[in-house]
């Protein structure tokens, strides 16, 4: 795990994007793996600037999404599919065709599912994965208590993620109950993860997740049996890692070297 500190979460987003960016750049047909969530919409702000500049291009590029909530239409203003198309898709120069956000209208959801782990796979698995974090250290809809070698699948929101999403509904009974999520075994599987956490609200999740014990009852512990792995944090998400200092020394030089600096 490499762990970049960054004073503001502008600066954290700026480097993040940098290294997709790269990996674009060295890759035209990179696989991504992509997350809703108010965490990357920076990132992706930088990445449609780098693309409207012409720095780089998603013409080749492929995405999959981690999640969706169950029983919404992709062209529900709450639904991911929506979310993806207003804060990066529209914004930047890749094929729509390319973008795959699970279906949440999907009759049968394990067809649903199987169908999407097999189209990841044929097209080479995901290069590159980005992921946010839940105050409860949770990642896509991996809520604590998922198996660390779960699978895409249907999942059941937590009573507390189903009121804390109320206020995006008309009324409370349109809130969706359940979720279609990659597992954190299929997470797992990606060549690179890239997971940004930012705001004081995140510093016990990232704590966990860097610090504690891996276990399921925070799913981003995982990440630390990953070979690829970069946390992006600003300073407030950072605050309470014991190690902070040697991170924030360490990750220096390896960005450097990963940027070709
Ligand atoms: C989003 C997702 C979630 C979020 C997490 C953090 O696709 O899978 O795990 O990354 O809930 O959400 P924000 O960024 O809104 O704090």
């Amino acid at each position: 795990m490499e762990i970049i500190i960054c004073k503001t979460k502008e600066e954290a987003s700026r480097k993040a994007a940098d290294l997709v960016a790269a990996l674009i750049k060295a890759k035209p047909k990179a696989v991504l793996g992509l997350a809703t969530g108010s965490t990357p919409v920076p990132m992706y702000q930088y990445l449609a600037k780098d693309c409207a500049a012409g720095k780089i291009s998603f013409k080749q590029v492929k995405s999959w999404n981690l999640d969706e909530y169950y029983g919404l239409a992709p062209t529900h203003d709450q639904s991911y599919r929506y979310f993806m198309d207003k804060n990066l898709f529209d914004h930047i120069d890749i094929a729509k065709k390319n973008t795959h956000v699970l279906n949440g209208l999907a009759k049968d959801w394990k067809k649903e599912v199987a169908a999407y782990e097999a189209a990841i796979k044929k097209a080479g698995g995901i290069d590159l994965q980005v992921l946010g974090i839940g105050s409860d250290g949770h990642i896509a809809f991996n809520e604590p208590g998922s198996s660390l070698t779960s699978r895409t699948r249907i999942v059941s929101l937590t009573p507390q993620t189903i009121k804390d999403n109320a206020r995006f509904f008309k009324k409370a009974a349109d809130v969706p109950k359940q979720a279609l999520s990659m597992g954190v075994g299929s997470i797992m599987e990606a060549r690179r993860i890239v997971l940004l956490a930012f705001g004081a609200n995140k510093a016990d999740a990232v704590k966990g997740a860097v610090e504690g014990g891996v276990s399921q009852f925070c799913t981003a512990s995982a990440l630390q049996m990953h070979q690829d792995c970069w946390f992006f944090c600003d300073a407030a998400a950072a605050a309470k890692l014991k190690l902070r200092k040697y991170y924030a020394w360490r990750a220096e030089e390896a960005l450097k070297a990963e940027m070709g600096a």
